[in-house]
């Protein structure tokens, strides 16, 4: 931990929205929104209209009807958990450069939870002939549809699918899609690939035993516990006990009512059942997080048994689909530092400076950068490479270096290293046997391979060619002053070193900038010469 003193993390949702709110980072909505048609892509805007990052808020609405007409009197909010950095790390009670320690911290101290009596989150119940009248159960809450023009259901996103392995009684935590199919039945989807959900090795097992996996899908708990959800943890590691470490403090939590699990007692809503393990029913077309539309596969049937929730809840919606999204903020600002101190402090690569994960369509998993130090030993960069492309089976298709005076937030300065910086027949590589990750299913069935490429900078370079930083600050100080349009510079926006100078010609540069350039060519004069071809650099004529 950095610094100043840490503020607590949110202990339930409501503290939270309170919290985003006073610090402007939650807009309401009071007119009617249909949550089946409008209410996502309203938000969706926030991603995909050329705002920054730091612009994009959570929303809470108000007033959500159904597209039967249907009006519903509980709020819903969407990108309340992870629209931005800023959100998120509000969720955790620390700022956004503090994110990768409290994880790094929370993975290795998980601190049990606490179970109490009469919890918030059962405040009502609903089972039994009300689970399964007209409007009630599942369709008395305002679940929206995510991908309106291609989704078959409302569907829950911002979920905790929690299920308890039978032999070693650990419970897992996983955020999975779960879709409305009945008033009292969902189906939800467990990845089965390898490294896929945790949720889906407990129901082989309970396949195996012939009997029906009980799960209980929490919605609504407070961030800290929510933000294990999508995060890749050991499967020996109940996420209520990192949930507690990243708080440093024990999450309440409950018996579930109708289910042999425990569940955050200060959740929102949570939806009790049972997945049968005797068939599967098909579920989708739904919008993945790989940017596609998944289309209708075979998932897990569940059939509630109870739903009990606050008075009043507050439905939470997550965006997802095509990235940059709120999924892949909640992905990225998590798994970004995981990886960086996976590379630096297990494998020890000597000359690591930062990790990116690409965010923009990719969706974070399949293209990777690593930022080096200039003068990295090469070994150490392939070491890196290496690394990244195979700590999870899913991350690191694609994994490229870069110095580090590279951005790889911006695409252009990737290419520009490649172009400039690596060549193909030295210092790329191509791996095969990669597992198929997420991705869409219409890919081949054939096995994947990996392709490393290193585009550091080899050798000391020549000077990035844009005025220095002296001279640009002092233009965009003219710039403002006469009102020019604002502007919003990109790096790179001035000239570096990169290695490769001498005081010479720094010392032309300056007299150029006093305006003292007669002199230079004075200079140049006496060294006119007779001897040699045109191009030839004069360092390796003159010595000195
Ligand atoms: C919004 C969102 C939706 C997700 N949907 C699914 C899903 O439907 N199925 C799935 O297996 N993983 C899904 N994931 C990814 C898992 O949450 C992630 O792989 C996590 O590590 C699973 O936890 P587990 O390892 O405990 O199973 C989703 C993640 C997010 C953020």
């Amino acid at each position: 931990m950095t610094g100043t003193a840490r503020l607590h993390a949110p202990l339930d949702l409501r503290e939270h929205l309170a919290r985003l709110e006073a610090k402007g980072l939650l807009t309401r909505i009071d007119e009617p929104v249909n949550k089946d048609t409008q209410l996502h892509p309203l938000v969706r805007w926030q991603f995909t209209g050329g705002l920054p990052e730091s612009a994009r808020r959570a929303f809470m609405f108000t007033n959500v009807f159904g597209a039967d007409g249907r009006k519903f009197s509980s709020p819903v909010v969407v990108g309340a958990l992870a629209a931005s950095p800023e959100i998120y790390a509000t969720g955790m009670g620390v700022t956004v450069d503090e994110i990768g320690d409290v994880w790094t911290r929370g993975i290795a101290s998980p601190i049990d939870p606490v179970r109490i009596e009469n919890p918030p989150c059962q405040e009502v119940v609903i089972t039994g002939d009300d689970l399964r009248k007209p409007g009630g159960g599942l369709a008395s809450l305002p679940i929206p549809v995510s991908t309106p023009g291609f989704d078959s259901a409302p569907y829950f996103t911002a979920t905790l699918c929690t299920t308890k392995d039978p032999e070693t009684h650990v419970q897992n935590m996983g955020t999975y899609r779960a879709g409305l199919k009945a008033t009292d039945r969902l189906c939800v989807r467990m990845a089965t690939r390898l490294t896929g959900a945790g949720g889906y090795q407990h129901w082989l097992k309970y396949k195996e035993m012939g009997k029906p996996m009980p799960i209980a899908i929490v919605v609504g708990a407070s961030p800290i516990v929510q933000y294990t959800g999508p995060q890749k943890l050991a499967t020996d590691l109940d996420e209520m006990a990192v949930a507690g470490g990243l708080s440093g403090a024990p999450i309440r939590t409950c018996k579930a009512l109708t289910v042999d699990l425990v569940v955050p007692a200060d959740a929102e809503i949570v939806v009790e059942g049972l997945i049968d393990t005797d068939c599967v029913e098909p579920e989708g077309p739904f919008g993945e997080s790989h940017g596609y539309i998944a289309l209708e596969e075979f998932n897990m049937s569940m059939r509630v048994t109870a739903i009990t929730h606050r008075r009043d809840p507050i439905l939470v919606s997550i965006v997802s689909q095509v990235t940059p999204s709120e999924s892949s903020v909640m992905k990225k600002v998590a798994y970004e530092p995981l990886y960086l101190e996976h590379l630096k402090k297990v494998l020890n690569i000597k000359g690591l400076t930062g990790v990116v994960m690409h965010e923009p369509l990719s969706n974070l998993r399949p293209i990777i950068f690593l930022q080096f130090a200039p003068k990295s030993i090469q070994s150490e960069v392939w070491r890196g490479l290496q690394g990244a492309s195979t700590l999870q089976a899913q991350c690191g298709k694609i994994v490229i270096a870069v110095t580090n005076d590279v951005d790889p937030r911006n695409a252009d300065a990737v290419f520009w290293s490649m172009a400039y910086r690596s060549n193909p027949i030295e210092d790329l590589l191509v791996v095969p046997y990669r597992s198929r990750s997420h991705g869409p299913k219409s890919e081949s069935g054939a096995a994947n391979s990996t392709l490393l490429i290193d585009a550091t900078a080899k050798s000391v370079m020549p000077p990035l060619a844009l005025p220095a930083r002296q001279y640009m600050d002092e233009a965009k100080e003219i710039w403002e002053r006469i009102g020019l349009p604002p502007l919003s510079p990109q790096a790179p926006w001035h000239g570096v070193h990169l290695g490769d100078w001498d005081d010479r010609w720094e010392r032309f540069a300056q007299a150029a900038a006093r305006g003292e350039w007669e002199r230079n060519g004075e200079n140049s004069f006496q060294r006119r010469r007779p001897d040699v071809a045109p191009e030839t650099p004069v360092r390796r004529v003159e010595k000195d």
